[in-house]
């Protein structure tokens, strides 16, 4: 039998995923958005197209979550996008006010799915999803390190003419402006980055603009577009997450996760590497930080504490 994929928010990042999951056949859509017309619009578009693609699968739109019954993944979206100028933590108080709504219909009808959130500010919306629906904290996961790092490598790949499937590399730490790349975890063509600098393949400085433009990397979109934000690479990134899970490939991946005296945090959700496979977060893999990513990392989890705690003011619930 196929796989039920609901996605809640029929948006940029909703609909270029409905694309995504069809063209890979990994299950069948549910698209669900407040916006009925827009995720019926899309789902019918999507399915029209499959004549052309050759997929089999069914995509359908609705604002009735029980169609979204006993869904095996759900990859939430619905929220509100950053306009330019704007960090994702002004998006706080909008979208926790709609993450707690969706919440509250996911938990009574797939209380077994395995659910990746992508809306912002991601860590701190995360968390509070996994607090207003209950459902275990090993099914419920962020996606923000794989496209940060993601961008991370790019922006190297480019930079160092090097095929970007060379390049190894771990963004991690909450999704915001304190993001980390790990340079000690860095490699390229199996070589450590900082191998590469000593041999002068690449100047110190033109790294340390390549980190800066990679946590800035979200806001150099938002303001390309004038109009939302990025799609094609979150959506991408969201997309390796369902498939690791539904296939049980235990793919090592940077997630936003639940963390329990990892990295010497608890109950925090941040970015860090983590296996995904059938039983959806299988392992937290703790990487050896060296004492500069160390105070990195600190500096950038107890930033998603500090958000956390605005997020509690605002709902006491939480
Ligand atoms: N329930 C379901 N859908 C909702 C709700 C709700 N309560 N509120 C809003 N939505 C829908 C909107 O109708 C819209 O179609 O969420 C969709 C969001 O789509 P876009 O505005 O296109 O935003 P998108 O670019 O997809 O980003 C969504 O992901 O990366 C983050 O910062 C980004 O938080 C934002 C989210």
């Amino acid at each position: 039998m196929r796989k039920k994929i609901t996605l809640i928010g029929a948006g940029q990042i909703g609909g270029t995923l409905a694309h995504l999951i069809a063209l890979k056949e990994l299950g069948d859509v549910v698209l669900f958005d407040v916006a009925a017309g827009i995720a019926k619009g899309k789902a019918l578009d999507i399915a029209q197209s499959s004549p052309v693609n050759g997929f089999n699968v069914n995509l359908i739109g609705t604002d009735n979550y029980d169609d979204t019954k006993s869904s095996d993944v759900i990859i939430i979206t619905a929220g509100v996008p950053r306009k330019p100028g704007m960090t994702r933590d002004d998006l706080l108080e909008i979208n926790l006010k709609i993450i707690k709504q969706v919440a509250e219909n996911i938990k009574s009808r797939s209380p077994s799915a395995f659910v990746i959130c992508i809306t912002n500010p991601l860590d701190v919306i995360v968390m509070a999803l996994q607090k207003y629906s209950g459902l275990p904290k090993n099914k419920v996961v962020g996606m923000a390190g794989i496209l940060d790092s993601s961008r991370f490598i790019y922006f190297l790949s480019k930079e160092l003419k090097v095929p970007t499937q060379n390049i190894k590399s771990f963004v991690l730490g909450g999704h915001g402006d304190s993001m980390v790349a790990m340079l000690g975890s860095t490699e390229v063509n199996g070589k450590k980055i900082s191998d590469l600098v000593k041999e002068g393949k690449i100047k110190q400085e033109t790294l340390e603009e390549i980190v800066e433009r990679t946590k800035k990397g979200g806001a150099e979109i938002v303001k390309l577009l004038e109009k939302g934000s990025a799609y094609y690479a979150p959506a991408a990134s969201g997309i390796e997450m369902a498939e690791s899970y539904l296939k049980d490939l235990k793919k090592q991946v940077p997630c936003a996760a639940y963390l329990n005296g990892e990295y010497g945090f608890k109950n925090i959700y941040a970015g860090v590497p983590i296996i995904i496979g059938k039983n959806g977060v299988e392992k937290i893999i703790e990487l050896n930080l060296n004492q500069e990513e160390k105070k990195a990392f600190t500096y950038s989890v107890n930033s998603v504490m500090e958000l956390y705690k605005n997020a509690q003011k605002i709902d006491p619930d939480l």
